[in-house]
């Protein structure tokens, strides 16, 4: 189950993108998980949004940024939940993008701008450090810089932080499903897209190879995303490999689903219909919105 995280405490305010959801501070984040562990959900996937977003995204990395100060109080409560932290840097970014962005030539003109994909990697290997550190049971990346499996898998080796495995985010398509993300983390780039990072929709082979190249580069486990309209990529992966799959049926997919529920389509029958199809083209793993509802249903 998702949760967007925020600093503070005693607040919960729902996103108005996404019916259902909230952005909660890490006190009312307990209470949320108590239900999750009692519905037998074994674990979290933490997004987090910060006070103050810069250029080097220094909130992703703090030793008490709202994701580390989450993790530690969820651990302190909850010992063998899961936690698996989001890594990725554009919720800590002021202009949105998952790395660091120099500008060339006239400023403004879109193709003016570029991602440093190697200077990102020194600090998505600091995030994966810090939320190690604090007590992240799983990293996962979803920024999709080229080499950012093997930076951060040697950094946490380096610090002793060989048993944490990675959840890698292989297989990221740039998606118009993450619209409604954007919105509760108040993450869409100010400028330019996500499309020299993000995969084509149109590339299906391009998944078996970014998927290759992270098992390679040390992922213990990788993830296609988004889920539905991409199902084929998740049969074709759980065919060609062997690690354990995870599918992230995102933003968007949750929002039309509580569209339809909001305009009399039954809704239970919805969530129960996708996720067995995600489930069924071979995902191990699903990450959905849907996941307290859906333990509850069948609990
Ligand atoms: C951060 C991140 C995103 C999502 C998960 N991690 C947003 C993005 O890449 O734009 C999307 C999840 C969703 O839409 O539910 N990189
Ligand atoms: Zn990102």
């Amino acid at each position: 189950m998702p949760y967007f995280v925020i600093p503070g405490e005693k607040k919960k305010e729902a996103i108005q993108a996404m019916p259902g959801q909230c952005r909660y501070s890490a006190d009312q984040l307990l209470f949320e998980i108590e239900k999750l562990v009692e519905n037998g959900i074994p674990a979290v996937m933490l997004l987090g949004i910060p006070e103050k977003k810069d250029e080097k995204a220094t909130g992703a990395y703090a030793k008490d940024g709202v994701i580390q100060q989450a993790i530690r109080e969820i651990k302190k409560r909850f010992r063998d939940f899961g936690v698996m932290a989001d890594t990725c840097l554009c919720e800590y970014m002021d202009h949105g993008h998952c790395g660091i962005v120099r500008q060339s030539g006239d400023a403004g003109r879109s193709g003016d701008y570029e991602i440093l994909n190697d200077e990102t990697l020194d600090l998505l290997m600091k995030a994966a450090v810090s939320q190690a550190e604090a007590g992240a049971d799983v990293i996962a990346p979803s920024d999709m810089m080229d080499g950012r499996v093997q930076a951060i898998r040697r950094a946490l080796d380096s610090k002793g932080l060989s048993h944490i495995p990675i959840l890698s985010y292989a297989a990221k398509y740039s998606s118009a499903f993450y619209t409604p993300f954007r919105e509760a983390a108040f993450s869409a780039p100010q400028f330019g897209d996500r499309k020299s990072y993000q995969m084509d929709a149109a590339n299906r082979k391009e998944a078996l190879r970014e998927i290759r190249l992270d098992i390679e580069e040390g992922a213990d486990m990788v993830m296609v995303k988004p889920a539905l309209a991409y199902l084929d990529i998740i049969r074709e992966a759980r065919d060609a490999f062997d690690v354990p799959l995870a599918a992230f049926n995102v933003s968007g997919e949750y929002a039309f689903v509580k569209w339809a529920g909001q305009n009399g389509w039954d809704e239970k029958a919805l969530v129960l219909e996708i996720l067995t199809s995600i489930k069924r083209a071979g995902a191990d793993l699903i990450i959905t919105y849907h996941a307290a509802d859906a333990a509850r249903w069948l609990a």
